[in-house]
């Protein structure tokens, strides 16, 4: 399965990458990144520096540094002023790809045969928008997309419904639900059910790969931005996890929209495939597996 991976590393982005990367079923062909968590420029290094700690050549390609008709607003609060929660990632290997995020999906996505390729979104969907608004019927030869983001039943983390990655771009929300695409949205009603305790980073510290390590060490940093015994929801891992393993998440249809005043998910006309529950045991070991490498 070949996958282009669309993210504003941060933490949890980073675990879903080094996850990602380890993935012998997962061909990650491209990194694409986007404003969100932190700015542009450090989500772009930082995806390198992921790539390097992984010992993967995989070409980053730097997207949309302000949201569609809005400011960029960074959380510093919990990932930190470089976007990694203070964890040690060596310095990217190779240089920033010369071609932006929407030419590099549209490449890809032309070379490679129509719905062979799934794009994983771990961060506001910018990229994808303006990609659907340059060439829709080449994005339209994306397999699934992917997407962490938004709040259904749950409350936000932002605003009392609304998630930080629509939120911080709820035009490009709004644009990738009318789209049509094959869309399976990994809301915080799953991922607040998957957490980390010590014992888990204890356990990645134990496996005494890389890639592990620095899991650990980031959960841990996540653990600074709370009070309680589990870290703060391990949400974009969910991503690659749904797609090696589908069976431990409970999906709805939902129809949905985005209030864009809020960014808040309401009620409308566009079913989507919705995670609303997951089997937290069995992915925390499917994570901490495919992070052994
Ligand atoms: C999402 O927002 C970001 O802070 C995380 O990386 C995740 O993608 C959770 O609301
Ligand atoms: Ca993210």
């Amino acid at each position: 399965m070949s996958v282009i991976i669309d993210t504003d590393p941060g933490i949890d982005d980073a675990i879903a990458i080094l996850y990602a990367l380890g993935n012998p079923d997962l061909n990650v062909v491209a990194l694409t990144t986007v404003a969100g968590n932190i700015g542009l420029s450090v989500t772009t290094q930082n995806a390198g520096r992921i790539c390097a700690l992984a010992q993967v050549d995989v070409p980053v390609h730097a997207g949309a540094a302000a949201p569609l008709g809005k400011e960029a607003r960074p959380e510093t609060g919990i990932h930190g002023k470089e976007g990694l929660g203070g964890v040690a990632f060596p310095d990217p290997i190779y240089p920033v790809a010369s071609d932006d995020a929407v030419a590099a999906m549209i490449q890809i996505l032309t070379e490679h045969p129509p719905h062979s390729v799934d794009l994983f979104c771990l961060g506001p969907l910018t990229n994808l928008a303006m990609l659907l608004e340059q060439a829709p019927d080449t994005a339209h030869r994306i397999r699934r997309v992917i997407a962490m983001g938004g709040a259904v039943d749950e409350p936000g983390n932002v605003g009392p419904k609304s998630e930080f990655n629509i939120v911080h771009d709820p035009h490009a929300a709004a644009a990738v639900f009318a789209a049509g695409l094959s869309l399976t949205l990994i809301p915080l009603d799953a991922t607040r059910q998957l957490r980390a305790n010590m014992d888990y980073i204890d356990a990645l510290r134990d496996a005494d790969c890389a890639a592990s390590i620095a899991s650990a060490d980031l959960i841990a940093a996540y653990f600074a931005a709370t009070n309680g015994a589990e870290s703060r929801p391990l949400h974009d891992p969910c991503v690659p996890l749904f797609a090696k393993h589908s069976n431990m998440f409970r999906i709805e249809p939902r129809d949905l929209d985005v209030d864009i005043a809020t960014g808040a998910l309401v009620a409308g006309p566009h079913r989507i495939d919705v995670a609303m529950g997951l089997d937290a045991d069995r992915l925390r070991a499917a994570l901490l597996s495919g992070l052994s490498y």
